[in-house]
């Protein structure tokens, strides 16, 4: 913790390093409470940082020093200035050995940053900023360096693992060992990892396009052994998979993950050394569901693909940070939309970016993709870095094409191996493989805010004309009060009354993308037969909104006849959304609340096309989430949104109980359980129907639910019937089946996690008191990020009616947790905090109260940079 305000860091002071480092040599002596660091540092003067030795500055935090020595020679006290936030030496050499012992308490770290202990096992967690809490070190990504690493163990620490090969171990005094790792490639400091402790491991190999063997090792905790098969099985897959779509090759002779308990993030992607949160890596078909294992294999792969798009090619400074994130997130994506079904990828993803990024870019932390300052680099792990900035690559691949986009990338991996660079040098890369210019694209990474294109067109039946006059605009965010034009691939099509697809020119073209990059434009189309209803924006071209006034009638027939599945489902969104728009003014101004027939309509034809993927047919069957409505809401009346949904949702379920207790019925349950698209997509569509059964609180559906609670061979039909009988007014149903959960599943930490979060969510059970409770519980564990989140977070980000709660107990309660968490861990507060620093959207009542709890948090004494700066931020 920093005293007074932390200082705000910009892109535009960025500076060379001054001195550069070849090699890292790295010896631990691990104890819990008194770690020893010994570090020896070949320090050169850096040729193109200027003239002069300059004094070389070490970051370091929380740090005991020992001694600091310069070519063998001891420095005394006054040979160095040791401050708050590192260390200032002054340099007479343009080339020398530095060496540094220092102390550090593993134990003590509740941050999860730097070198910690979670359930006895030593780990390193290191990006952003994190190896300066292990020892003094120039820790920016700009610095590369070949690292060596001891550990020196005693022997209840069998396992003692860092990046690279392994080229030496041997016994040390007694009971002491020592195994030493050596790192080929140069990385920066933030890739470093060093894991100990007493772990079970699985084993497998991999032969590369070039057929050199690797071999591939997840390592976790002994009762855990059993849950490592589906990581493996998606390690290879993405290992094949970035060989055949990128021509990326794995390039040292080992590749190992760890699984720990405690950690702030999903996973991080340390060279040869992946360190995962236990959730993201751990699954067997009788603890995980579904979601568990499809989040799994993307997340394994994602990490797998930094090691080119990350460690290879690695970032200049913490600015690019969406130059390995965004771009990796598309990586994945592409991944698991090649392995599962492409369309209810795009469906998830787009989901996620509208509901939470959407709202991210109109709030206070609103940021580009390449952001100008921050206060705190860990903020700015956002859905606006990760999700908006694989949009933003998406639409480079859209407008040049798979194959073009291919040799951009190509080149971008040849030109900055070993480099660290910045988001322009990969849009170079891309316009200089193509020969295409990409300047008014580049917007995308400065100017932040969603993009809303008003399209409106106008059809000429005596000439078979066809316009589409499309307007951009993007509302002002934090510092940026005006927006230049942004450069738009707008994917569409032309459908006749019928439904089939209309000719867009001569050659017959069904789809084409408009660029979109005047503020105002109009598309030409001639020889249109007919009056054409337009499907736009097509797979999501584009993190934009559009408005485009379709009737009901316009968007049934989409929902029916798209060729873009994704459009399909967004045309029944717009649909629902209509709906659930008018029953919320119904609500407020007392009037009763009817559901229009069409919605009905439209969701029965959906159930009755037997030729959709059922997986889609459950998408297309789900309202939009309270959440998404109150990010389309000019003002959030959370009240009424509740109203709505509730009410949307009991009338759909009666007026289609039949066809859903068919559609219920009709779908296999005693599959063996496989992970597999076609199986998922079956569970999932019987899991929407049983939900939505069991909304009637029927007796034959509450039966239902009983039946497959009891006889389920998988966690995706356990937990989807837990939370059916959950959700329900039978206090004691609910209560029984929580009990029975628990007591069959206390001794795993996954599902443990999942019941505690199934709790919190529930707008019935999760109430705040229920909260309280939950926090009392055994299982509970505020150290514990996954419980946290389980918890606390399932009640705040998913529970938006006992969240909503009109008394504002709820913002009450977050800011009291928030407060108590900062003091442990900063990074997981300053998240936790995100729904209350919104109020600026709501009506009168709950402003004013999440405003006074946000208030309270400042008040509340010291905070860490990382709550600070975000609570500063929404203050304002
Ligand atoms: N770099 C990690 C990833 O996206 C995320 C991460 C960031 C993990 C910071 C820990 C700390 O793969
Ligand atoms: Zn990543």
């Amino acid at each position: 913790m920093k005293d007074a305000q932390p200082r705000t860091v910009y892109l535009k002071d960025y500076r060379q390093p001054d001195y550069l480092v070849d090699s890292t040599r790295l010896r631990f002596e691990l104890e819990p409470n008194a770690t020893l660091v010994e570090s020896q540092l070949k320090v050169r003067r850096n040729p193109a940082a200027g003239e002069g030795l300059p004094p070389l500055q070490l970051d370091g935090v929380d740090l005991e020093l020992l001694s600091v020595a310069i070519d063998g020679v001891p420095l005394g006290e006054d040979d160095y200035t040791c401050h708050a936030e590192g260390l200032s030496i002054p340099v007479h050499r343009a080339e020398f050995t530095l060496e540094i012992r220092n102390r550090i308490d593993p134990e003590g770290n509740t941050s999860l940053e730097g070198l910690y202990l979670s359930n006895g096992m030593y780990c390193t967690q290191c990006e952003a900023e994190g190896f300066r809490k292990i020892t003094y070190y120039p820790d920016r990504p700009d610095v590369m360096s070949k690292f060596t690493t001891t550990i020196v163990a005693p022997g209840d620490y069998p396992i003692l693992l860092s990046n690279g090969n392994e080229i030496e171990r041997g016994k040390i005094d007694g009971d002491r060992h020592f195994v030493t790792w050596e790192d080929p490639f140069a990385k920066p400091a933030y890739l470093f990892a060093l894991v100990a402790g007493q772990l079970e491991k699985v084993e497998d190999r991999f032969t590369t396009m070039s057929g050199r063997e690797v071999i591939l090792e997840i390592y976790t905790e002994p009762k855990n052994i059993h849950k490592c098969d589906h990581a493996m099985r998606s390690l290879k897959a993405a290992m094949r998979w970035d060989e055949e779509v990128y021509g990326r090759e794995y390039d040292l002779d080992i590749f190992m993950i760890v699984a720990v308990d405690h950690f702030n993030m999903g996973a991080m992607e340390n060279k040869g050394l992946n360190i995962f949160n236990s959730a993201c890596v751990l699954a067997s078909p009788e603890t995980a569901t579904d979601a568990a294992f499809q989040r799994i294999e993307s997340i394994v792969a994602h990490e797998y693909f930094h090691n080119w798009s990350g460690n290879r090619v690695t970032c200049r400074d913490w600015f690019q940070l969406s130059l390995k994130e965004g771009f990796t997130v598309f990586r994945d994506a592409e991944f698991s939309a090649d392995m599962n079904s492409r369309a209810v990828k795009r469906i998830e993803d787009v989901s996620m970016l509208r509901t939470s990024q959407f709202a991210e870019d109109a709030g206070p932390m609103s940021h580009p993709v390449r952001p100008d300052s921050y206060m705190e680099i860990s903020n700015f792990y956002t859905l606006t870095i990760y999700e908006k900035g694989a949009e933003v690559v998406r639409m480079i691949h859209t407008l040049l094409g798979a194959q073009a986009f291919r040799r951009g990338s190509d080149l971008y991996f040849e030109r900055h191996d070993g480099c660290a660079v910045t988001c322009e040098d990969f849009i170079a890369a891309m316009e200089d493989a193509n020969e295409v210019d990409l300047k008014q694209f580049r917007r995308w990474y400065s100017q932040a805010g969603t993009p809303v294109l008003e399209i409106s067109d106008d059809y000429d039946a005596d000439s078979n004309r066809y316009t589409l006059t499309v307007r951009q605009s993007c509302p002002p965010s934090p510092g940026q009060a005006e927006k230049l034009p942004f450069h738009i691939p707008l994917k569409m099509g032309l459908l006749g009354a019928d439904g089939s697809a209309l000719a867009l020119d001569a050659d017959g073209k069904g789809e084409t993308v408009l660029e979109v990059t005047e503020p105002e434009q109009t598309f030409t189309f001639e020889g249109v037969p007919e009056q054409p209803l337009p499907s736009l924006l097509r797979g999501f071209s584009a993190p934009v909104k559009v408005r485009y006034d379709y009737s009901p009638a316009q968007l049934q027939l989409l929902m029916r006849a798209d060729s873009d599945a994704f459009n399909r489902w967004d045309a029944g969104q717009r649909l629902a959304f209509r709906a659930l728009a008018q029953l919320q003014a119904d609500f407020r101004s007392g009037t009763a609340m009817e559901l229009p027939p069409e919605l009905v309509d439209a969701y029965r034809s959906v159930l009755q096309q037997d030729d959709l993927d059922p997986a889609l047919v459950a998408e297309m069957l789900t309202l939009p989430s309270a959440q998404t409505l109150a990010e389309e809401a000019d003002t959030i009346d959370a009240e009424a949104i509740i109203a709505s949904r509730k009410y949307a949702e009991q009338a759909l379920a009666e007026a289609l109980y039949e066809h859903l207790e068919q559609a219920y019925r009709r779908l296999d349950h005693d599959k063996p359980y496989r992970p597999v698209a076609a199986d998922i997509a079956q569970r999932r569509l019987k899991n929407v129907a049983l939900a939505y059964l069991c909304v009637t609180e029927r007796e034959d559906a509450l039966a239902l639910a009983d039946s497959q609670f009891a006889t389920a061979t998988n966690m995706t039909d356990s937990a989807a019937a837990l939370a059916a009988l959950v959700n329900r007014a039978d206090e004691q149903r609910a209560e029984a089946a929580l009990q029975n959960f628990y007591e069959r599943w206390k001794e795993d930490d996954q599902v443990v996690e999942l019941w505690l979060s199934l709790q919190s969510s529930s707008p019935k059970r999760g109430t705040l008191e229920a909260v309280r409770a939950l926090m009392a519980h055994p299982a509970f564990e505020l150290t514990n990020p996954n419980r946290v989140r389980s918890v606390i977070g399932a009640f705040a980000n998913r529970n938006f009616t006992q969240f909503h709660q009109p008394d504002g107990s709820g913002f009450r309660f977050l800011a009291e947790q928030v407060i108590a968490l900062d003091k442990l861990n900063p990074q997981i507060a300053a998240r936790l905090v995100t729904p209350i620093t919104r109020w600026k959207k709501y009506c009168q009542g709950p402003r004013e109260q999440m405003f006074a709890a946000l208030q309270s948090v400042m008040a509340s004494g010291q905070l860490s940079a990382d709550l600070y700066e975000v609570v500063s931020k929404s203050l304002k």
